[in-house]
């Protein structure tokens, strides 16, 4: 049977719209993101057998609940879930921007030169350091729809790629910081603890 062309068009509609959320911030944002000290932030994430309705759900309220933070980009492990789902968007400003959903993501390739910046994290809120990464990364992983892919990244998509790729595996970027002293200082003014610092 043949498919008439509003019905392709219907279908086309509602896979672009599975995961369009506002970025207007809520009051109530669905998920608590978790802070530094918090062992649930320490955890591995397991990956994703299973890409569907559920994992979407869990996408739409990671993405309603880090543009509510004003956040760039947020881990699965940041809100209780030990799952490999992170999202990223660099333009929460710009409505009509979709954002970069990434399933089971791993680095096929770094580069050799390194960047320094300054980093942030909405699990330790109002800290910024300059941590050292690689300036470019390959990746694989799945999109919202579980569909295999790959893409290079480098500038800041590269740098929060990485950041958000660390919390799938326990690691915060104070984990990176080699300036301790400096740490410490911007740490306690901000009512966090260095001792739940784990340096690598
Ligand atoms: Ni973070």
């Amino acid at each position: 049977m043949a498919r008439s062309f509003a019905g392709l068009a219907r279908n086309a509609e509602k896979k672009k719209a599975s995961i369009a959320v506002s970025k207007e911030p809520l009051e109530s944002p669905p998920l608590k993101i978790f802070t530094l000290g918090d062992q649930v932030l320490r955890k591995d994430a397991r990956r994703v057998s299973k890409v569907d309705e559920s994992t979407r759900d869990i996408i739409k309220n990671m993405l309603k609940s880090m543009y509510s933070a004003k956040g760039i980009g947020l881990a699965a492990p940041q809100v209780g879930i030990h799952e490999q789902i992170l999202v990223i968007d660099l333009e929460i400003d710009n409505p009509t921007t979709p954002p970069l959903v990434l399933i089971n993501p791993e680095i096929i390739a770094s580069s050799a030169t390194l960047d320094t910046y300054e980093e942030g994290c909405l699990s330790i809120p109002e800290v910024y350091m300059d941590v050292i990464r690689p300036s470019n990364i390959k990746l694989s992983y799945r999109d919202e729809m579980g569909r295999p892919k790959k893409m290079n990244a480098d500038g800041l998509m590269a740098r929060c790629i990485q950041h958000e790729i660390d919390h799938l595996n326990g690691v915060l970027f104070v984990d990176r910081v080699s300036n301790h002293e400096s740490l410490g200082v911007a740490l306690k003014e901000h009512g966090f603890n260095s001792k739940d610092v784990q340096s690598i």
